[in-house]
């Protein structure tokens, strides 16, 4: 399948893996890319730029194809070393960034300048336009059913990806419930020219992280996602468990007086714990809606070849089959 972003990127299937902490590791993002699709290392996993730059390398030894690196702008008083890591990622000759979390103008000439392709993470239309104005090259359109942030629309993909259709230029992929045939065939109708899945690569075996998290996605349906932090206005959806609970809990009860200190416990730290650990009621970690339509753990190719194949039979079979019927 060729589309703007296939070419973009040099990929041989139009699927990305998003950036997600402590679970972008090298070994995810080789599986990616041998695939055929563009996988991601998380750059602030890494605590230092010279450990992103060995990160890079590991993976290099691990495929031969493109990856990418994910830069997530937190909103924190202490940036980390931005610059560094840019460094790390134009050393180490990758070629395509995922940017997240903040406008990533200040960082585009120089990725730029390097011979490096932009895909902007947005949640709404108006940050889709303004990805595109400062000159990213490709925006990765995030619906309200996404495990992570997002945002505080809360305009599901039904609406967002043909809304992101009628104004963007630049191409975009869909992400957020994205899972298998259906949801690829379903983004190109809508519109976009790939797709970008996070949860649904966790429940692989190539995903370097504990066999509880697996299995908490395969028990999982798509009633057991929460949103926390809303009041602070840094919407996460997460996995029900027993930290999340507690933070729901103080949430109702300080309303509006909540502050970010309050919830530390549950919030800060947490990915170590659950993803290397396995330590599933540690606390809120990301995870979509999309779990409830997650029944199995493949390898990651026989993931992408499944989307792959079933993509076509749906769009040769079903949709022309249903033309013809008529
Ligand atoms: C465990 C986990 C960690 C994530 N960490 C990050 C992150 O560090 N930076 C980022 O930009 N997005 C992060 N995301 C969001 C994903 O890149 C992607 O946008 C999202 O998972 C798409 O929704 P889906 O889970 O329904 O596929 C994370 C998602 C998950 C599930």
């Amino acid at each position: 399948m060729k589309t703007r972003i296939t070419e973009m990127f040099g990929i041989e299937h139009p699927i990305i893996q998003g950036g997600m902490h402590y679970v972008g590791f090298a070994e995810l993002a080789a599986a990616v890319s041998n695939a055929g699709g563009l996988g991601i290392i998380t750059a602030l996993t890494q605590k230092t730029p010279e450990l992103l730059a060995k990160e890079i390398a590991r993976c290099k030894k691990m495929t031969d194809k493109p990856i990418g690196v994910n830069l997530t702008f937190l909103p924190v008083v202490e940036a980390p070393d931005y610059p560094g890591y840019i460094d790390a990622i134009i050393d180490g000759g990758v070629k395509a960034v995922e940017t997240a979390g903040n406008n990533p103008a200040k960082w585009l000439p120089i990725l730029k300048e390097n011979g490096i392709k932009v895909i902007h993470k947005c949640t709404t239309v108006r940050h889709s336009l303004k990805a595109e104005s400062i000159g990213c090259d490709a925006v990765s359109v995030d619906g309200f059913e996404c495990g992570g942030h997002p945002g505080e629309d809360d305009i599901p993909n039904m609406i967002l990806l043909p809304r992101a259709a009628e104004e963007l230029k630049i191409p975009f992929v869909a992400s957020g419930g994205m899972s298998d045939a259906r949801s690829l065939v379903a983004s190109l109708a809508m519109g976009a020219e790939g797709m970008n899945m996070g949860t649904r690569f966790i429940a692989t075996k190539d995903a370097p992280v504990h066999d509880n998290v697996k299995q908490a996605i395969l028990n999982a349906s798509e009633l057991d996602t929460r949103l926390v932090m809303r009041p602070l206005r840094n919407t996460e959806r997460v996995l029900n468990n027993k930290g999340v609970e507690k933070i729901l809990e103080k949430e109702e009860k300080l309303g509006a007086h909540l502050k970010f200190e309050d919830i530390i416990k549950e919030v800060s730290g947490v990915y170590p714990k659950v993803m290397l650990d396995g330590e599933m009621d540690a606390g809120a970690w990301s995870c979509g809606m999309v779990a409830g339509l997650i029944h199995d753990i493949p390898t990651v190719k026989e993931l992408v070849d499944r989307i792959m194949e079933e993509s076509e039979l749906l769009i040769k079979k079903r949709l022309e089959g249903l033309l013809s019927a008529s």
